[in-house]
């Protein structure tokens, strides 16, 4: 049977509603919020930071390291605090997502720890955490070549839809997600993951339709900084 309407009366193309801020957690050096729809992620930097101990230095440049969770409350069933295989995996992607947008070799022997808390969670929970991730660290200060804008694409039913909410991931026909990120300037890639099954023409469509939701996410995303720094 043909996937014809989504459940939230979204176009296939339209994500959910979005909404940023930045400069949420004032002891930080750097913080987001970001929102889509009912998921929202929030992230603080903290660093450049002389790295301890010693010899996990090193002395061409700094480094970073990411940390993913989600809030016991997050979810309708309660999530265990505390790191899963599944949050390692996503603070591994995401810092894959963001490093290639970091400039850390004036800072040598230094960390930059970013922190991402989901406090609502309906899917996408990753890329909000890119989002917001990418919006801390401008916030920071810290040397950027490019933004990172993410979102999930997929497929639903026989349909490929933009930023499925967690009623799509479950649709019981069969749902495909599909992570991505964006360098939003050179439009390069920076996250791509597959969970399920898509032809190579699918994934093709997916990755335009993704592409072009990540402008609208740029945008959101830049003025939100913007509005940090107006006055
Ligand atoms: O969140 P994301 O889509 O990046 O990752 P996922 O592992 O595909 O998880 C999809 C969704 O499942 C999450 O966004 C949550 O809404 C839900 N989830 C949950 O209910 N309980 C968990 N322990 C983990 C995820």
């Amino acid at each position: 049977m043909s996937y014809t309407k989504r459940p939230d009366g979204r176009k296939f193309d339209e994500t959910r509603e979005i909404e940023a801020k930045v400069g949420i957690i004032k002891r930080a050096d750097g913080s987001a919020m970001f929102r889509i729809g009912k998921t929202i992620a929030l992230a603080a930097v903290y660093g450049p930071k002389e790295l301890y101990p010693a010899f996990m230095q090193k002395s061409t440049t700094g480094i970073l390291r990411c940390y993913y969770d989600m809030m016991s409350f997050s979810v309708t069933e309660r999530k265990r605090p505390g790191p899963t295989r599944r949050s390692n995996e996503i603070s591994m992607v995401t810092r894959d997502a963001l490093l290639p947008v970091l400039d850390l070799s004036k800072f040598q022997n230094t960390v930059v720890d970013i922190f991402i808390n989901v406090i609502q969670a309906d899917a996408g929970t990753r890329c909000a955490g890119i989002c917001a991730a990418a919006m801390a660290l401008a916030d920071a200060g810290i040397p950027m070549k490019d933004l990172v804008s993410s979102v999930s694409v997929g497929k639903v039913g026989d349909k490929i839809v933009v930023d499925l909410d967690k009623t799509e991931e479950d649709y019981e026909e069969g749902a495909t997600d599909l992570p991505l990120a964006f360098m939003p300037g050179t439009g390069k890639v920076t996250l791509l993951q597959l969970d399920g099954n898509m032809s190579k023409d699918e994934i093709k469509k997916a990755l335009e339709m993704g592409k072009k939701a990540c402008e609208g996410i740029y945008k959101v995303q830049k003025e939100a900084l913007k509005a940090r720094y107006k006055k």
